[in-house]
């Protein structure tokens, strides 16, 4: 039911982020931004990615980080700007005043933790009609026994901590604690959560 994240699966995967994630800055960029992000994670040596899959065998949730994740989004920038920045014409046009925010989401200055002992875990979605039924779980559990088997003793990520009581409970239910709290220039109130990979039972691969 959940196997690693191929290129063919990036348009599905960005179905389903574009309705897990409705009126979110990444939805608003809309599709070609996204289908950049997750293909380039999916290409890069250092990205963790996986699918679930629905009884059709079709991707009706994702989960998708990398390892060393300090400095991915500049890496993946380097390499793509021309392609992120023609993605972001449509969307500055529409409403100019998010121009200084796509330069942010772009260059992401914001510092994510270096190292090859860490893996940052950056989007999870699954499609509202499947949401509650274990999928979340499993794909959290799937990335952080791949990022043990890559090295990665610790995982961390970043989530809103305004009306976002259920994706902090399951964070928090897997194990995930309130290491940092921050505001983000456009003034949202973020929890940064850690985890160590080897509080999650099993070290071999669940997929
Ligand atoms: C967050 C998200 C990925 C979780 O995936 P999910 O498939 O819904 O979660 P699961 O079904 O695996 O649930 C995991 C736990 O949460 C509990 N849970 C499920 N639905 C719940 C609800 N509505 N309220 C409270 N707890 C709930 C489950 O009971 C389970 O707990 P358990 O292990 O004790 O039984 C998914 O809801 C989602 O895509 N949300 C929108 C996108 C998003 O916000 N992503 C995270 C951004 S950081």
């Amino acid at each position: 039911m959940i196997r690693k994240l191929e290129l063919s699966d990036v348009s599905h995967v960005v179905a389903v982020h574009l309705s897990s994630f409705p009126g979110f800055f990444l939805s608003f960029l809309g599709p070609k931004f996204l289908k950049l992000f997750y293909s380039g994670i999916c290409a890069a040596p250092e990205g963790i990615a996986f699918v679930y899959l629905n009884d059709d065998g079709v991707p009706a949730g994702f989960v998708a980080g990398t390892t060393n994740p300090g400095g991915f989004y500049t890496r993946l920038l380097k390499r793509d700007w021309f392609k992120f920045a023609l993605a972001s014409i449509v969307p500055v046009l529409k409403k100019p005043a998010v121009i200084g925010r796509v330069a942010r989401a772009v260059s992401h200055p914001s510092g994510n933790p270096m190292g090859d002992d860490v893996a940052g875990l950056f989007s999870i979605g699954v499609l509202p009609v499947l949401q509650g039924t274990g999928a979340g779980k499993m794909l959290v559990q799937t990335f952080l026994a791949e990022a043990r088997l890559r090295g990665c003793a610790r995982v961390f990520l970043t989530t809103d901590r305004d009306g976002n009581e259920y994706v902090n409970s399951f964070y928090e239910k897997l194990g995930f604690e309130i290491k940092r709290q921050y505001v983000t220039p456009e003034g949202r109130r973020m929890n940064e959560y850690w985890v160590a990979t080897d509080s999650f039972a099993s070290d071999k691969r669940t997929y």
